[in-house]
């Protein structure tokens, strides 16, 4: 088989030998909700495995699967396991990057498993992840009655994160050895214990209830646990093809979004590499989703946010409302300054537009292409969230297609009026438009050759 490149750039860099693409991210552009379960559950059909590489069950990705043999499709909304699940053929991983809620993960394969979708040996879970614990989530919550609010899911992230970066988390493999397990959280639950009486006033965890409900979890989670670092190398050695499933959006980045309204991993596509122990070098395609507008749920600025009747019908025809938490998302019209920066710090090659159908009734559809700081233009993408509260959004309007584009089944039969749209977009960002979606639904989705 010969090499991707004639030779190697860097002395001793591996170079993959697929021909295809060997890894392909998936990234939300935006601020999350951009449609990835949509876009990951539909690409999976061609590919071995799905792996999400950050976050966790603060993320909720919706995906609807057609009915068999007459009967009703269905919608699944997932909040750890990869959106791939649906399809047979694919093993889903659970990476490192990724901050486990062993309740939420039941929940899940239970709900699953009622559904008639196998979990047993198509799950792997890596030995590395951090755990949720009860006192994450209560910390979570107590942040949040805080002055400085920044609208989490309450899932406990936050908290998670802060202990696996203080090197005082614990990890899946800690289930596996009682003693450690024990006397881990021992130490982090006293430590808890102090913090929620002492600066919070709040009442104090049970260590040994803690103890036996992980350790419960333990038996359950045993048989999916393993090295999925070790699985991921070892299948890109055998020519499988991964697609990489990122979790919220760049600008909910920790290192790039609008800091401090943002999420705790790194859910950019740099992130990918780090959450899955996979090198870049195996990286070669990098999809970005774009939802046809904005929206984003919890606090931080938004520019383009519409408080009005066209931000609520945004709101009611794109069903906007939080898949994991229910809360009403902020809508808004598309922001080009953030999604040339969001281009930039995650590589994107080719973007799915998503969501395009909610804007077939708008007589007309603005679109951001600069700001206006202190009555100076600016282009560059401020990620200081108090800047970006005071820029003021220069729009450009499109006509709208005022026709219904759900049904439609090729890119090219869209309405003119809508196709200019998205070429425009494609020529804003300077970057390929390779999927639109019109639909939720798996056939709703037009490829863009
Ligand atoms: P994710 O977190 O990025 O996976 O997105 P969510 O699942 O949180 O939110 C996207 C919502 O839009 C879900 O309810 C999807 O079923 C829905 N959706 C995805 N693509 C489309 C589309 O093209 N059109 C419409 N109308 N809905 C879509
Ligand atoms: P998916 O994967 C949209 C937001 C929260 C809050 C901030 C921090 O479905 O796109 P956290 O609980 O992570 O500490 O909250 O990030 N947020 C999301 N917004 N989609 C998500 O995930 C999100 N996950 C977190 O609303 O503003
Ligand atoms: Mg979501």
């Amino acid at each position: 088989m010969a090499l991707s490149a004639p030779f190697s750039p860097l002395p001793n860099v591996r170079i993959s030998n697929h021909n295809v693409m060997p890894v392909q991210i998936i990234v939300g552009a935006q601020w999350g909700d951009e449609g990835k379960g949509k876009i990951v559950d539909h690409l999976s059909e061609d590919v071995d495995i799905v792996a999400r590489y950050q976050g966790g069950a603060n993320a909720g990705h919706t995906v609807i699967i057609p009915g068999k043999r007459g009967e009703n499709a269905r919608q699944f909304v997932l909040h750890l396991i990869p959106s791939g699940i649906f399809h047979k053929h694919v093993t889903c991983v659970i990476g490192n990057g990724v901050v486990l809620d062993p309740v939420a993960l039941m929940t899940e394969i239970d709900a699953l498993t009622k559904a008639g979708i196998k979990i047993h040996g198509r799950l792997l879970i890596s030995h590395n992840a951090h755990l949720i614990m009860p006192y994450h989530k209560a910390l979570d919550s107590i942040r949040e009655k805080g002055s400085q609010k920044i609208g989490t899911t309450g899932r406990g992230i936050g908290p998670a994160y802060i202990d696996k970066y203080m090197r005082t988390g614990i990890r899946v493999v800690d289930l596996l050895d009682r003693d450690i397990l024990c006397t881990k959280l021992k130490q982090n639950i006293q430590e808890k214990n102090e913090l929620l009486k002492q600066i919070y006033h709040s009442e104090e965890l049970d260590v040994d209830a803690i103890i036996s409900e992980y350790q419960e979890f333990d038996k359950t989670i045993d048989e999916y646990v393993t090295d999925t670092s070790k699985y991921l190398n070892e299948s890109l050695a055998k020519k499988k093809m991964i697609l990489a499933e990122g979790a919220q959006g760049a600008l909910l980045d920790v290192d790039h979004g609008t800091y401090p309204y943002v999420t705790s991993s790194s859910p950019t596509s740099g992130g990918a590499c780090t959450g899955l122990g996979i090198p870049p070098t195996e990286i070669n395609s990098i999809v970005g989703v774009v939802k046809a507008y904005s929206t984003r749920v919890g606090n931080g600025p938004f520019p383009t946010e519409l408080n009005d009747k066209t931000g609520e019908t945004l709101r009611s025809v794109g069903g906007e409302f939080g898949a994991t938490t229910g809360r009403p998302r902020r809508c808004g019209w598309l922001d080009f300054v953030s999604l040339r920066y969001s281009v930039q710090v995650n590589g994107i090659q080719k973007i799915a537009i998503t969501k395009l159908d909610v804007l077939d009734d708008f007589d007309e559809i603005s679109v951001c292409t600069n700001y206006e700081l202190r009555g100076k233009k600016i282009s560059n993408f401020p990620t200081d969230a108090g800047t970006l509260e005071a820029v003021r959004p220069v729009y450009k309007t499109f006509k709208g297609w005022k026709s219904k584009t759900s049904g439609v089944r090729r890119y090219n039969d869209l309405p003119a009026a809508a196709k200019k749209y998205i070429e425009s977009i494609g020529q804003l960002l300077q970057t390929n438009i390779w999927m639109v979606s019109v639909g939720p639904r798996r056939d709703q989705t037009l490829l863009r050759r």
